[in-house]
């Protein structure tokens, strides 16, 4: 089988205020191609702190990622950023969306960010409609706007660019109304390659 994601001995230590903090202890683990593999876990295990490391947001204390083959370690700081922009669609546990911009604009922001034209824009915007209810609320602002309609824009931003890798933070807390099917057809509406989402619960 061949493996998009490989995690060798993956430590990850935060110091805080002169308290050293083991968030990740030597993790191994190969994430298959093409697959939606789902990591679950108590509150405080780890769950964000590997998916930032997966998504080039934080660097590991030791240990070794390879993408796609590639050691992360050996990325510059362009192929950080080529990475983050154009193979990774990321859920953030706290949406991180720009409260400036309404939930289409933050929708379309990694598009804008591409110069794709407008056209090929509102297709692809048009094309998330189609599964996620989102169409109602698309001109309001992050602070006017729901946990779950926030959580569903961050989403939507993470798949519109078609990437590669979707990392998913719990991706499910805030939908409870829609249910945990419909997230799940979020991340079914797209042909990307390989999804990663952790989960506090089993149901996700
Ligand atoms: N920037 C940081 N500085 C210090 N400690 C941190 C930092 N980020 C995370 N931690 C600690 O590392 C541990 C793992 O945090 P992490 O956010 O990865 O957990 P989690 O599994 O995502 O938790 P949750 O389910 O509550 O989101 C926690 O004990 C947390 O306090
Ligand atoms: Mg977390």
């Amino acid at each position: 089988m061949q493996y998009d994601i490989v995690v060798k001995s993956l430590s990850k230590s935060y110091q805080s205020k002169g308290i050293i903090k083991n968030a990740l202890s030597n993790v191994t683990l190969n994430i298959p191609q093409g697959k939606i593999f789902c990591i679950m876990g108590s509150s405080g295990s780890g769950k964000s702190t590997l998916l930032k490391i997966l998504g080039g947001i934080e660097k590991p204390t030791s240990g070794t990622v390879y993408i796609n083959g590639t050691n992360m370690a050996d990325y510059k700081q362009q192929d950080y950023d080529r990475y983050r922009q154009m193979t990774v669609g990321y859920v953030f546990q706290d949406f991180n969306l720009l409260e400036g911009l309404t939930l289409k604009e933050n929708i379309i922001l990694p598009l804008t960010l591409q110069k794709l034209n407008e056209v090929e824009i509102q297709r692809k915007y048009t094309d998330i409609l189609r599964c996620v209810d989102i169409r109602y609320c698309e001109n309001n602002y992050p602070e006017q706007s729901s946990g779950g309609e926030q959580q569903r824009a961050a989403i939507c931003r993470a798949i519109i660019k078609t990437p590669k890798l979707i990392l998913a933070d719990e991706p499910c807390v805030g939908q409870f109304g829609i249910g945990y099917q419909a997230v799940g057809n979020f991340f079914g509406c797209n042909d990307f390659r390989t999804s990663i989402y952790v989960s506090r619960f089993f149901q996700c």
